[in-house]
């Protein structure tokens, strides 16, 4: 079985070359795929793609012109793919649900503890042989209210961490997990949430319903010098609301793993460039914002899981057996 793989990154390559099955020939292109570097998937029984492919209608109507049959996304997320044009087309898609929610819920709380506690000024600090404490106040997590918006596998594992610092946790997700209750957290409204948690991390998909969940409105109902955090996906987020919010000091910490518009520049080294995105800079100017580039995944654990649950998807495909992992 011949996969063409987008957007592939060096420990993309490593990964499969290490962990995945030896039945599968891997071509790895560097590009991200849209309808210009679809071409490059000419002859091969399936793409194996990544959170900032593009495969709407156009894309997946010329995958399937080359001959491709399956669709692996390397991740849990599908936002990025036309589910029901790829049903039509006949196209199967399968991801990655769960390769290490630990990865990202322990990502997420490095965010907190690192805004918090301003380990990343520290860092500099001490390089510089300045080793004044004042500005580097941080607070307890010990006894302060967080909210938790999405209680799946990522959000469980979250709230597992974070009951463990003492911390009281409120949950927000239209399936209750009765885990979370049995641990000591409760579920309540998006309403009740907001005007009572010090921080508010989120844990849900990116769907038509949850776009800009955080947005001007619900900004208004959060705690003044709220920390936000978010390893989900960019577009839950209204990033100019964000940054009305930080100006005010409503927004108190604000820690990104993701980016609405981050597509053109994540992944990538863009050291020698000028960033076109004044959005994005503009948060970069705050000393109270700290954005990593989509790294919450990024463990060996994960990599390895990645690799593995992918390969198996694929073959599983290919003898027509049931895969459990396949989305529409
Ligand atoms: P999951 O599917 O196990 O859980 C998602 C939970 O969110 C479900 O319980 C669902 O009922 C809930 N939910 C859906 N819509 C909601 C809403 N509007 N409000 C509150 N809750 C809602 O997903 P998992 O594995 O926990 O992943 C969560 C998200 O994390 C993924 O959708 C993906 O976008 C993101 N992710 C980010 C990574 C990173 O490297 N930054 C890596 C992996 C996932």
């Amino acid at each position: 079985m011949k996969v063409c793989v987008f957007s592939t990154q060096k420990y993309d390559e490593q990964a499969f070359k290490q962990w995945s099955d030896p039945a599968i020939d891997w071509v790895f292109l560097s590009q991200k795929l849209d309808l210009v570097s679809a071409h490059g998937a000419t002859g091969a029984d399936a793409v194996c793609v990544f959170v900032n492919d593009q495969l709407d209608a156009p894309v997946l109507q010329r995958l399937k012109e080359l001959g491709v049959r399956f669709i692996a996304l390397r991740c849990a997320g599908f936002n990025n793919v036309d589910i029901p044009t790829a049903t039509q087309l006949g196209l199967s898609v399968v991801r990655v649900p769960a390769y290490s929610p630990q990865a990202v819920a322990e990502h997420s709380v490095g965010l907190m503890l690192c805004l918090d506690r301003k380990f990343h000024k520290a860092y500099n600090r001490t390089r510089d042989n300045n080793f004044d404490l004042n500005g580097l106040l941080g607070f307890n997590l010990h006894g302060k209210t967080v909210g938790i918006i999405g209680t799946g596998r990522i959000g469980v594992a979250a709230v597992k961490i974070l009951l463990g610092f003492g911390c009281r946790v409120l949950c927000v997700d239209p399936i209750k997990n009765p885990q979370m209750i049995n641990m000591g957290a409760s579920y309540v409204s998006l309403d009740e949430l907001y005007p009572q948690a010090d921080i508010i991390s989120l844990y849900c998909p990116l769907t038509p319903d949850s776009r800009h969940l955080i947005n001007a409105q619900s900004l208004e109902k959060m705690k003044d010098g709220v920390m936000l955090i978010n390893t989900s996906r960019g577009a839950l987020v209204d990033t100019k609301a964000v940054i009305k919010a930080l100006k005010s000091a409503k927004i108190g910490y604000l820690g990104l793993d993701v980016y609405e518009q981050e597509a053109d520049l994540f992944f990538k080294d863009l050291s020698d460039q000028i960033i076109a995105d004044e959005v994005f800079q503009r948060l970069l100017t705050f000393p109270n914002v700290l954005i990593t580039g989509h790294q919450a995944f990024f463990t060996a654990e994960a990599m390895a899981q990645i690799s593995r649950i992918t390969s198996d998807n694929l073959l599983q495909l290919q003898r027509g057996e049931p895969c459990p992992n396949v989305v529409g």
